[in-house]
């Protein structure tokens, strides 16, 4: 699961729209809800780190992936995700077509991946794993 810029500062960052979790709450909520997973839980501001997390991600059963303002603007992440071939999904805690701003409503993102959760909260990133579970099945 990868989490990128801004999402560390879940929480304190506009929970009215983000919701008050941090995210290790989230991240122990997924180990709770499925303990047979064996989960790799990254986050980072730098976008570089996360091509290469999602490069390295092409030998894991799936990837969730919550890039946060570079879903909005970042060929290189489309791109480093084009090229992986396992289940991905792309998970918004806020519902980005209803938001304020327009620029939030466009992805350049979700047409790499299979599936996309937006307004959901938490809950958006368990539906996610359920969904990366069922592909592998
Ligand atoms: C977000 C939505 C993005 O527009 C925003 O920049 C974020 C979080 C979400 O989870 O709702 O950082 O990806």
């Amino acid at each position: 699961m990868l989490n990128g810029v801004n999402l560390g500062a879940l929480g304190e960052r506009r929970p009215e729209v983000y919701g008050t979790q941090t995210l290790g709450d989230i991240e122990d909520l997924l180990q709770a809800e499925f303990p047979g997973v064996d989960f790799e839980f990254r986050q980072t501001d730098h976008e570089g780190e996360f091509v290469g997390w999602i490069r390295e991600s092409a030998s894991s059963d799936g990837l969730v992936v919550n890039p946060g303002a570079w879903t909005h603007y970042s060929y290189a992440i489309h791109d480093a995700l084009e090229a992986v071939s396992i289940p991905k999904v792309e998970v918004h805690l806020s519902n980005v077509h209803a938001r304020d701003e327009v620029w939030r409503r466009e992805s350049v993102i979700s047409p790499v991946v299979e599936a996309v959760v937006a307004g959901m909260g938490a809950s958006g990133y368990l539906a996610a794993v359920r969904y990366v579970l069922l592909a592998d099945s």
